[in-house]
């Protein structure tokens, strides 16, 4: 199993991402939907909200290197027989995936910029992650509704996600239990993939 794609099979840069981007999307929407229900008051708001950002700036960063990745590396084709609404759809499903994974880890640090507040992020409480500058020097009045948009973005994108994601999880299922042509293994480790060395 090469770094690269193939026509076969995804390598070890793309599983490697696809994985850790999906396992951080999964934990940032189960820990921005628990927070947000959290009241002002709880002792622990602070320290899940800076995890929440520090996991977010990750996804943030491999997402972009995931995108630059397809773009120079492109994935295994669909198999053969896929019909041509099948194709469009999951064309589409994979786009807005894509789409998402940058657009709502960067909703979310435009929100968090534009907070009045102006608190940056303590990631991972190693070191300080400074905020986007674009902002700074803004007025508070002028701050509020820009923060409002991108915050409203943030969670209509993240709701957005946790409808798609599920779609794409069973879609990958049907294919590997309804139409048994183990499209799973082309990205999963140590899966073989027929014809593949
Ligand atoms: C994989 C990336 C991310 C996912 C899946 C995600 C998901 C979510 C979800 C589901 C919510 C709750 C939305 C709602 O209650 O309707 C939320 C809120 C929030 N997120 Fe994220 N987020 C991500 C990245 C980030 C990043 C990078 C930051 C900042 C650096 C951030 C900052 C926030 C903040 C401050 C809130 C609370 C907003 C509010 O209550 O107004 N998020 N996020």
């Amino acid at each position: 199993m090469g770094i690269r794609n193939t026509a076969l099979r995804y390598g070890t840069i793309a599983m490697a991402l696809h994985w850790l981007i999906a396992a951080f999307v999964i934990a940032n929407i189960s820990l921005g939907l628990y927070m947000g229900d959290l009241p002002r008051s709880d002792p622990n708001k602070f320290t899940i909200i800076q995890i929440h950002k520090s996991i977010g700036l990750t996804v943030l960063v491999f997402s972009v290197i995931i995108v630059l990745w397809r773009l120079w590396n492109p994935p295994p084709a669909l198999p053969k027989g896929t019909s041509a609404p099948m194709r469009l759809a999951a064309h589409a499903t994979h786009f807005l995936l894509y789409f998402l994974i940058v657009a709502i880890p960067l909703t979310g640090y435009l929100l968090v910029s534009a907070s009045p507040l102006g608190n940056s992020t303590p990631y991972f409480f190693l070191f300080d992650w400074p905020n986007l500058p674009f902002f700074s020097g803004m007025t508070r009045e002028a701050l509020h509704p820009i923060q409002h948009l991108f915050g409203r973005t943030h969670s209509i994108l993240a709701w957005t996600a946790i409808v798609l994601v599920p779609l794409h999880i069973l879609a990958a299922l049907y294919h590997q239990f309804a139409l048994r042509d183990n499209l799973l293994a082309r990205i999963v480790p140590g899966m073989r993939v027929r014809g593949d060395a």
